[in-house]
């Protein structure tokens, strides 16, 4: 497993984005000292408190070296993550982070990249859009929110639209809030709609992001990007299977009922995790023999048959034996 260098970075400013959505301002301790660089879609995980890990998208313009921002949505099913965050955490208070990754890259050379962004899946798609206009490249936005008051970035949104349509480029922006229009977003007939050699982007919750997919079946799947926050399949813990772990020569066996992140916390091996739900990427791991099976989301098909790394907090194995980089 390549451990993602971790750094202590300043609560430099929170910020109360929109109903249940706080904005964060991570700086360097040391003035004048530059983050690592980034790309659009790229998200970094915050250690917290009580050996929680959690990923969010930073949102802030790649290129900025100075500060990385994301925003964090106060889940009603918080299992810790961001109710700590929204109740414990203040300004100049310090943060252990993990460097930017990146499951979610931008085609910067598409002719049009259309975004569909659900709730606080705005955040890696406000990156996206902030590096498109950078580069002066068109775009389209349809950002669903069930009501205004929940609606994150929308000025900031609204300034790039404008400037796009100043340039002469397409920069729309589509405001959809179910509340007002008493219907979802019409995903069939906006996406029948789009020049053909656009690349769609998603990111949202499961229900908008099970009608994109449904949406976009026939589209070439190059073309098609989509970024989940929560699991789609179950995880594996059918067990059965024995785990060799090679650089620390160790050998162990996944029982019927548990994870294989399961079995290896329990053998107190050094392994990082934060969503559990094979969304995220923390828990990556370099496979070098047999075959896994994966129920991840971050893995794209290629990646999945080429069988050279695993999420163990979900996936288990297809052979009787796998051999790990561990
Ligand atoms: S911990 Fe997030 S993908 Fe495994």
């Amino acid at each position: 497993m390549s451990t993602p260098t971790l750094l202590t970075l300043r609560v430099r400013a929170l910020t109360w984005e929109a109903e249940g959505i706080l904005g964060i301002e991570l700086v360097p301790l040391q003035p004048n000292t530059l983050l690592p660089d980034f790309e659009a879609g790229a998200h970094i995980d915050l250690h917290l408190p009580d050996g929680l890990v959690r990923s969010y998208s930073l949102l802030n313009a790649p290129g900025e070296r100075q500060r990385w921002c994301i925003a964090v949505n106060r889940d009603a099913a918080s299992r810790g993550g961001s109710r700590w965050i929204h109740e414990q955490l203040r300004c100049g208070q310090t943060l252990t982070v993990g460097a930017p990754r990146n499951h979610f890259p931008l085609n910067e050379a598409a002719p049009l990249s259309v975004f569909i962004a659900g709730g606080i899946g705005i955040t890696p798609i406000l990156g996206m859009i902030r590096r498109l206009e950078a580069l002066g490249q068109p775009w389209r936005l349809h950002y669903a929110c069930r009501d205004r008051a929940h609606a994150a970035y929308v000025a900031e949104l609204q300034a790039l639209s404008e400037a796009a349509q100043a340039a002469g480029r397409d920069g729309t922006l589509d405001l959809h809030f179910d509340a007002e229009r008493g219907r979802v977003l019409d995903l069939p007939g906006l996406v029948a709609a789009l020049p053909p050699a656009s690349h769609l982007y998603a990111c949202g919750p499961k229900g908008l992001l099970a009608a994109y997919e449904a949406a976009t079946a026939a589209w070439p799947r190059e073309q098609v990007h989509l970024e989940y926050f929560a699991a789609q399949e179950a995880a594996a813990t059918e067990g059965g299977y024995q785990v060799e772990l090679q650089r620390s020569a160790r050998s162990l066996q996944v029982r019927p009922g548990e994870t294989l992140l399961d079995r290896l916390l329990a053998e107190g091996v050094d392994v990082l995790y934060s969503c559990r739900e094979g969304v995220c990427g923390t828990c990556e791991v370099r496979v070098l023999e047999g075959e896994p099976d994966h129920r991840d989301l971050v893995l794209g098909a290629a990646e999945r048959a080429a069988n050279t790394r695993m999420m163990v907090c979900c996936s288990g194995a297809r052979s009787a034996r796998l051999v790990l980089d561990l």
